[in-house]
């Protein structure tokens, strides 16, 4: 695939930098989606300082309010358009400038929505043209002008782009862009368009360059990072080629990626895991449902029984490995079997972390068509029974980590205590603990003395 060449884009910072000089001017972000949504929200923060404009957390005092939006569940539109409200009174008293930005304006319905109940949104940029940021800005700027930059075709690989990270010592690199899966309740690939990998030397040069700057962590991004392909440099091709290059690089410690597809998980990937010491031995393996019925409905291209296998083997081949999943209750046609079979395998795989959804009705997608939806109540109702079988999980797998010994990234003072330290395992549980200042950015041992559901407590 073609990288493009954004000299030209950039220039417009520049130009802006120019008309807004010295003027102080704020921006405040709301992040609204996933790793890769946030992701693109450091480059847009990388972008809008390198504008000129600094950062506040306090939207009232913001000359430019910028929403990161996303798409894949329903609850995200409500709370977009519960934002728009409090934020009109802000453009009314302030003039601030709105900028939407992010999946869910690669979907025309809220696109037109917009035009008609918020028409006093000034940009609204979609997932293929955040590079055109500052060039939007600028026109805005100047020219007074609405701008709409949404482009529906896929758009190419973006190189050279500022970025400033939330993060000081854990960074998310984006490898790969789009799906190809079209699994029937997702919205992700009209959002996103198809799957575009970046260079592999790209994307070490980006890891290479996050060492050197502290960085010891690094989560390799992408919607199917299992079916990334390498054009062939630096002898690059397959996903795990480029897990064994990453787990090269001097200074990085940890690595992990999200997401990968049961179905792509292949034997290379497997053995990579394996063989890297410095890939975190959890894996996030998105499993939907219990049900082979189920599965089969949403197009995801596994059965249960495969997905057990594949679970299997990995537990067989990688000393240690735990899993972390997605699951989505009450999909279309889902019976009581079928939602027991989704209990069955939660009970018998004994997940780290279970992130569970209730489904939701998205336009455009096979699922949105199917006529046996499932009623709100009997969704809820499988929601809860769901949670509490993961919760009871949870607690038994905090249990096993007191007593032992645990290599712990350390993050910073713990947001609730500024007297202790927060971190996370490899596990990517959250440890509390007392230690020094100048452990934070290292990666240290603990000792795991008490669990308290959402947090370990540790000591040196
Ligand atoms: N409804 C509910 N959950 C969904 N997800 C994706 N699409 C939907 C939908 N329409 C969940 C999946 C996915 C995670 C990122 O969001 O579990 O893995
Ligand atoms: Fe992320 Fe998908 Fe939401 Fe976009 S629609 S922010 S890719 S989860």
């Amino acid at each position: 695939m073609e990288k493009k060449n954004i000299e030209e884009e950039l220039e417009y910072i520049k130009k802006v930098n120019q008309i807004m000089q010295a003027k102080g001017k704020k921006y405040h972000i709301l992040t609204m989606g996933c790793q890769l949504n946030e992701n693109d929200s450091e480059k847009i923060c990388g972008m809008a300082e390198e504008m000129g404009y600094t950062k506040t957390e306090n939207i009232n005092e913001a000359d430019l309010v910028i929403l990161n939006t996303c798409c894949v569940r329903e609850n995200a539109e409500d709370r977009l358009f519960g934002k728009l409200g409090e934020i009109k009174k802000l453009k009314e008293e302030k003039g601030t400038i709105v900028a939407i930005g992010g999946c869910m304006m690669q979907e025309k319905h809220i696109v037109e929505k917009l035009h008609k109940s918020y028409p006093f949104t000034d940009i609204i940029f979609g997932t293929h043209t955040l590079h055109k940021f500052p060039s939007d800005i600028y026109q805005t700027l100047v020219k007074k002008s609405k701008i709409e930059d949404v482009l529906d075709i896929d758009g190419e690989i973006i190189e050279g782009l500022p970025i400033i990270r939330d993060d000081k010592y854990k960074a998310s690199v984006t490898i790969m862009n789009g799906c190809n899966n079209f699994c029937s309740y997702c919205i992700v690939p009209y959002v996103r368009g198809r799957e575009r990998s970046r260079d592999p030397k790209d994307i070490l040069d980006e890891i290479k360059a996050l060492a050197k700057e502290g960085y010891k962590e690094v989560t390799l991004l992408g919607q199917n990072v299992n079916s990334y392909k390498g054009n062939g440099n630096l002898g690059i091709d397959r996903f795990s080629d480029l897990l064994r290059a990453v787990n090269q690089i001097e200074g990085i410690e940890r690595i992990r990626f999200i997401s990968p597809h049961p179905k792509d998980f292949t034997d290379d990937v497997i053995e990579a895991i394996r063989d890297c010491k410095k890939i975190c031995k959890i894996i996030h393996l998105p499993l939907q449902s219990g049900s082979s019925n189920v599965l089969k409905a949403m197009n995801r291209k596994y059965t249960k029984e495969q997905y057990m296998e594949l679970i299997e083997k990995m537990k067989k081949q990688i000393p240690g490995v735990v899993f972390s999943t997605d699951i989505i209750v009450g999909f279309p046609g889902e019976t009581e079997q079928d939602f027991e079979d989704t209990l069955d395998v939660v009970s018998k795989v004994q997940f780290e972390q279970v992130f569970m959804f209730i489904y939701s009705r998205r336009v455009g997608t096979p699922g949105d068509k199917m006529e046996n939806q499932i009623p709100e109540e009997i969704k809820h109702k499988r929601f809860e029974r769901l949670k509490q079988l993961a919760d009871s999980q949870v607690q038994k797998n905090n249990e096993k980590y007191i007593g032992t010994i645990q290599k712990v990234l350390v993050e910073g003072k713990s947001k609730n205590n500024s007297q202790m330290l927060t971190g996370r395992i490899d596990t990517n549980k959250v440890v509390i603990f007392q230690g020094k200042d100048e452990m934070i950015g290292k990666i240290i041992n603990l000792k795991i003395v008490s669990e308290h559901m959402w947090y370990l407590k540790g000591e040196i």
